[in-house]
């Protein structure tokens, strides 16, 4: 399927969903308070990569914690669980960062999904994503 829709009403903060998207599992966590403001503490030029990688956005944007988001929804990441290393699926909630972990070769991924630690190269990716309403995400 080109696109696909997520229902996301039952989601509370701390929770996650996978869903297939174009034969990748895609990530939709409702962030905590907690995770948020990790992300936001972050100085940029710690990060590994600084660029967002996010394609609702410009290809340059800097890798901020609400530019791995959406306006107005910026607890929610949407997110291509994929690791930019060799392609494991990194496990969420693990590792120094609070975010992703990923077991293959140990790359670690923070509360936004940015790259910490390990080999990986990239952020996750964001996809193209909206909230078509309160409840409902289109990715794609
Ligand atoms: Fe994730 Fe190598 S595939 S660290």
């Amino acid at each position: 399927l080109a696109s696909v829709e997520v229902d996301v009403s039952s989601l509370t903060p701390g929770m996650s969903l996978i869903v297939k998207w174009r034969g990748k599992p895609v990530v939709v966590r409702n962030r905590t308070e907690q995770e948020m403001k990790d992300g936001e503490a972050v100085n940029l030029a710690d990060l590994k990569d600084p660029i967002a990688r996010n394609a609702n956005l410009p290809a340059d944007a800097p890798a901020t914690d609400a530019n791995r988001t959406t306006p107005g929804k910026e607890a929610w990441m949407v997110m291509v669980q994929v690791c930019t290393h060799l392609g494991c699926i990194p496990l969420g909630q693990e590792g120094d960062f609070g975010g992703w972990f990923c077991p293959c070769h140990g790359s670690v991924y923070d509360t936004a999904g940015r790259i910490r630690k390990g080999p990986a190269p990239e952020n996750m990716a964001v996809p193209v994503f909206k909230f078509i309403s309160d409840t409902k995400i289109l990715i794609g």
